[in-house]
């Protein structure tokens, strides 16, 4: 008898990225200008590296506690505290990235079978993860015009029935930038407090939020943390990765109901026991001296996005909205039907790398998805490769 060599249905099921489909292709090619990913152009400051380095050099090279170091975590609660409500440490659990973190609290709250609704376009991560636990992933799109993504209230509030487990919402959204207004917030909150309905709001980019005028300090995206008590069932995740720089390290946190950080330790214990002690204390360096830097990526990202958007729009046949957040444009590209085969054109032929609209879903094909946390130079050099490939859009 022979059994198979493969792994379980739900896995194979699992979705490949389209967007390291369209990057596979154009890797290693010293001539492609690429914004597929989702990552800051820059290294991380030195300042917090030297944090890093340091402990090192202190020899902090072993096992922490499955939650983290107190230390971070007690300036996690701060820092989450000056942002939005009090915080304690019991409600904070570190982990080892924010892809990290989502996998973890979907483990503690998704099974086999579970309903959980997800606002699309999306990440695909996001939308995977609970289908790796066997559950159902029902999707709400928000609908696109040059004015910006609308979430339409009342198709989400009937989605969200009585026998869902888990709303997933990330805003500032990727790839839309779309974020969410506080009065939807409280209505969503209050709609499941009704049902019992877990909010996992995945909040990475929260600092990067264009919404807030200048003269507020500091700038932060409207979050479920602002309205919802250590009581209710709403987590947020969050990671260093986007408002740190710190893609690399792969640190980020938890701040949910203590009840359920108690659990979080026992699966933090059996998927990576915890995160690096010398990353830790990089962490905590990011946050006690870093909303300089914070402060002046939002700065340069919504310099880069005024620039990009503005020019996009003066393509022929280019729709593109202001995003209110995040470090994406997600434009529409009129006529183009395939954005797969549009993105791997735009590599082989124009050597130009973006992520195409489908890779975020059904409701992304049309669409085109270009990471903007570059330089004015680098945008221009791609737009024009845009430009002369967008001659060939009705052929994709
Ligand atoms: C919406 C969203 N959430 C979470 C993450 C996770 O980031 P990381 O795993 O680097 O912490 C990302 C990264 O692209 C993201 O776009």
């Amino acid at each position: 008898m022979t059994h198979s060599l493969t792994a379980r249905p739900e896995v194979l099921r699992l979705r490949s990225s389209k967007i390291r489909e369209v990057a596979n292709a154009g890797m290693g090619r010293k001539d492609v200008v690429a914004f597929w990913f989702g990552e800051p152009d820059e290294v991380t400051p030195e300042f917090i590296r030297r944090a890093a380095i340091e402990a090192l050099e202190d020899g902090d090279t072993f096992y922490t506690q499955n939650l983290g170091v107190p230390a971070l975590r007690e300036t996690i609660a701060t820092y989450v505290s000056g942002l939005h409500r009090p915080t304690t440490v019991d409600e904070i659990a570190v982990t080892n990235s924010g892809m990290s973190a989502l996998m973890l609290v979907t483990q503690a709250l998704v099974g086999p079978g579970d309903r959980t609704v997800i606002v699309t376009p999306l990440w695909p991560n996001l939308v995977e993860i609970p289908k790796i636990l066997g559950a159902e992933a029902v999707t709400v799109p928000l609908s696109f015009s040059r004015e910006g993504w609308h979430l339409d209230l009342d198709r989400l509030l009937d989605a969200l029935t009585p026998s869902t487990r888990v709303l997933y919402l990330n805003a500032p959204n990727n790839p839309t930038g779309w974020t969410i207004d506080a009065t939807s917030q409280r209505a969503i909150l209050e709609h499941c407090q009704r049902h019992g309905i877990w909010i996992l709001a995945d909040d990475a980019y929260e600092r990067l939020y264009f919404g807030a005028g200048d003269g507020e300090t500091p700038p932060v995206a409207p979050s479920f943390l602002d309205i919802a008590g250590a009581g209710d069932r709403v987590v947020s995740t969050n990671t260093f990765s986007k408002s740190w720089l710190m893609t690399g390290f792969r640190l980020g946190w938890i701040t949910a109901p203590p009840p359920l950080v108690t659990e979080l330790a026992k699966l933090i214990e059996y998927n990576t026991s915890c995160a690096p002690g010398f990353i830790q204390r990089a962490g905590i360096t990011a946050i006690r001296e870093g909303e300089g830097v914070i402060a002046r990526t939002r700065a340069r990202f919504m310099t880069a996005r005024d620039h990009l958007v503005r020019r996009l729009n003066a393509l022929p046949g280019i729709d593109a909205a202001l995003p209110s957040g995040a470090m994406y444009a997600f434009f529409r590209v009129e006529g183009m039907r395939d954005s797969l085969a549009f993105c791997k054109r735009l590599v082989a032929e124009h050597g130009l790398g973006l992520a195409p609209g489908i890779a975020f879903g059904p409701e992304g094909e049309g669409f085109v998805r270009w990471c903007f946390a570059s330089d004015t130079a680098r945008l221009d050099e791609g737009l024009e490769r845009l430009e002369r490939g967008l001659r060939f859009r009705h052929a994709a």
